[in-house]
């Protein structure tokens, strides 16, 4: 059936809501989403560092078991309910609110901290032309380009090098958001997301004919099995699943918002998530691959120079771009891949906030992008281009996301499955449109596995966390911005849902009035219960 006229030109009005223009801008935004900084410098040392080709096992469940199913889980939250993630809930069920402003809220804290990387690889990039770092990457970074301070804490000394990179990052990224979702998110990621995979294919070739890189595909692929019998090896791809494929923090519930009603949305997420994948593992060969020339030109073993997150991209990788020859392509590729995968998740994890504002006030694309984007770019570049940016980064990085992201889609799991008994309700709305129907087994994954992996990883990740203090850092560092931020989270989050819903909120859209009512039409063969 056509799109009602109605709908068609309430898309158009000013404050309506609007909606991806075809489903493959929502799969490509998505994939954009998914495939970000954590896909190329924190797969490959996860996947090494957990069995090298063996982890390929446990990844391949946590995709089918954990991944995919919560994927659909914020898919059918978002499409059925039209809204951001604070909104979705709430029409979900009055108190479940809360857990869209704690999907906010984390995505507050990856987006400060998020644009400074990309700001730093952007810099990277310039610097490979001329490998500024000389022939000592680490004293480099630290020293020259971050200057970092030497004591644990938080200063407000400003590095101009750092600050005006970032600065740019954040002027790009509310440009693009203010043009709205299609033409600024959407179009964006049908810039960059061609750009991101030429650049990288020409990255992994590169890297593959340099001498040495069979040694690193080796290192990265040969299993070894007996990880598999280490509950931690499963834990690590359960872990960085849900990062990875930006599930459980309100991503993919706000751009699944953004999908017309009648959407294949099970065919979509399969794409989405083989697609990410797929990047992985490809991310996975050029990392090695270099690793490998590295290892070869020191003539150390490669099991010596891996490395992952902040000291492979801008401590590794320098080296190697030093060494290499065409080096400067090399880095080029490697710093730019950063920038366009980095940007096309900045954009989603910013979404996620500026919708459930726009949502929540009422206001404008336009006015909601700028107040919200603005202050949080300015918090990004006061925190985040000082001279302490580093250790507060990786602290956040540890408690919010590693931590915070498994806290809240164990909540959300055991609230929408055995607390409000929605999953069949979510099951039966997955499947209306869908080329692969979902049954009880995805409920018995989200409802149950769902919550016991998630359960078992978060006791984990406690007990490791209580047990030492992170990093070595001083303890009242890592209780002020680890403990302390990942438990400020879910208070704001609390009074957040507190606050009443205006009049000219979204909460009681006409549009949403006509959504409701035809989606209860589709279901009327199907149930007479006529409640949403
Ligand atoms: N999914 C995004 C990443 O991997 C956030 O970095």
């Amino acid at each position: 059936m056509n799109t009602p006229s109605s709908v068609r030109g309430a898309r158009k009005a000013t404050g309506q809501r609007e909606v991806f223009s075809s489903r493959k801008l929502f799969i490509l935004s998505a994939i954009g989403s998914a495939v970000g900084l954590g896909n190329i410098w924190r797969f490959p040392y996860v996947a090494y560092e957990n069995g090298g080709g063996a982890f390929l096992i446990p990844y391949l469940v946590a995709i089918l078991c954990a991944g995919i199913p919560l994927l659909f889980l914020d898919y059918s939250v978002g499409h059925r309910f039209r809204g951001s993630a604070p909104l979705a809930y709430r029409r979900l069920n009055r108190k479940a609110e809360v857990l869209g402003w704690w999907q906010v809220l984390i995505c507050f804290i990856i987006a400060i901290y998020y644009a400074a990387i990309i700001g730093w690889a952007a810099m990277y990039a310039w610097f490979s032309l001329s490998k500024a770092w000389g022939d000592d990457a680490e004293g480099f970074f630290m020293g020259e380009f971050l200057n970092v301070a030497d004591n644990v804490g938080v200063s407000f000394d400003i590095v101009s090098r750092v600050f005006f990179p970032i600065l740019a990052v954040w002027a790009v990224t509310i440009i693009i958001m203010v043009a709205g979702v299609n033409k600024g998110i959407a179009r964006a990621n049908v810039v960059f997301m061609p750009l991101l995979i030429v650049m990288f294919v020409l990255l992994v070739v590169q890297s593959v004919f340099l001498p040495g890189a069979m040694d690193g595909l080796n290192a990265f692929f040969t299993p070894n099995w007996e990880a598999l019998m280490n509950p931690a090896v499963w834990a690590a791809a359960f872990g960085h699943i849900f990062f990875s494929l930006s599930v459980a923090f309100g991503i993919m519930v706000t751009y699944s918002s953004y999908l017309r009603r009648k959407t294949d949305l099970t065919g979509s997420g399969y794409v989405v998530a083989f697609a990410n994948s797929g990047f992985e593992i490809l991310a996975g060969i050029g990392v090695f691959a270099a690793l490998g020339f590295m290892a070869h030109n020191t003539g150390a073993a490669v099991g010596d120079v891996v490395s992952g997150g902040i000291g492979l991209a801008f401590i590794a990788f320098p080296t190697i771009v030093s060494q290499a020859p065409l080096g400067a392509l090399l880095g080029v590729l490697f710093f730019g891949s950063l920038v366009f995968a980095g940007l096309t998740s900045l954009i989603s994890i910013l979404e996620v906030i500026v919708a459930a504002f726009q949502d929540k006030l009422g206001w404008n694309r336009k006015a909601a992008t700028l107040i919200v984007t603005v202050p949080i770019g300015l918090i990004s570049l006061a925190l985040f281009s000082t001279t302490t940016s580093l250790y507060l980064l990786d602290t956040l990085d540890a408690f919010v996301n590693q931590f915070g992201i498994l806290a809240c889609a164990l909540v959300t799991v055991i609230v929408v499955g055995a607390g409000l008994g929605a999953l069949p309700k979510l099951a039966k709305h997955l499947n209306r449109h869908s080329s692969i129907k979902l049954g009880t087994g995805w409920m018995v994954l989200v409802g149950g596995v769902g919550p016991a992996a998630l359960g078992y990883m978060l006791l984990n990740e406690l007990q490791s966390k209580i047990g030492e203090q992170y990093s070595g850092y001083p303890a009242w560092f890592n209780g002020i911005f680890g403990w302390g931020m990942a438990g400020a989270l879910i208070v704001f989050a609390v009074l957040l849902s507190l606050i009443p819903w205006s009049r000219g909120s979204k909460l009681n859209d006409p549009e949403f009035e006509q959504h409701k009512a035809k989606v209860l039409d589709e279901e009327l063969p199907d149930t007479t219960v006529k409640r949403y």
